[in-house]
């Protein structure tokens, strides 16, 4: 597996990753054309990449295999896991076919180390605690700081 960061030619792979989060479930709730209309899920992706963006890519064999990026949503135009708006809130997928091997964790502390190197002092998320994510994001230091709807919101200090 070879990470690296994320750069505009990744939209794409990007916005497939952030389909696979809003349909963790396995229930494909959202169609790319849903996931484009809806204007807070796409705030997640929509100009990628803006000002402040930071993403990496994992690639097996040449292929991206999965991926996680952090964006600064403000209080105007919050993501569904705001906390404030100087900590960026991270999005993970990882395609189906390369599960259960690594990845999510390899990337998640890749994209620790890149948030830390821009200086960021925090990430956060927003997880369904049913949504096996939740315990890697604990295992990884992320801790809950409140609830929006049925998500969680976690927090990692930097
Ligand atoms: C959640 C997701 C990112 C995990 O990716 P992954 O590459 O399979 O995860 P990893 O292999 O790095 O596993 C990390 C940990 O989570 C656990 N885990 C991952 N998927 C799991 C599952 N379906 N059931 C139980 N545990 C699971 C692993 O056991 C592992 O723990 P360990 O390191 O202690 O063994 C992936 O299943 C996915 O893309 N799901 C859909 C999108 C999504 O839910 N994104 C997060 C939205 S908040």
């Amino acid at each position: 597996m070879l990470l690296r960061p994320a750069t505009a030619d990744d939209f794409t792979f990007l916005t497939e990753m952030l389909l696979e989060a809003c349909n963790w479930e396995g229930t494909p709730w959202f169609s790319l054309d849903k996931l484009r209309s809806d204007d807070h899920a796409w705030r997640y992706i929509g100009g990628w990449p803006l000002a402040g963006d930071i993403g990496v890519i994992a690639e097996v064999d040449g292929v991206p295999a999965g991926a996680t990026w952090a964006r600064l949503l403000t209080a105007e135009r919050p993501g569904y896991g705001y906390v404030a708006d100087d900590v960026p809130e991270l999005t993970l997928g990882v395609a189906a076919a390369f599960r259960r091997r690594g990845i999510a964790r390899a990337l998640l502390t890749e994209l620790t180390a890149s948030a830390r190197q821009a200086s960021y002092q925090r990430l956060a998320l927003s997880v369904d605690p049913g949504n096996p994510a939740a315990g890697l994001y604990r295992s990884l230091g992320f801790e809950k700081v409140g609830v929006s709807g049925t998500s969680d919101t976690m927090v990692l200090a930097l």
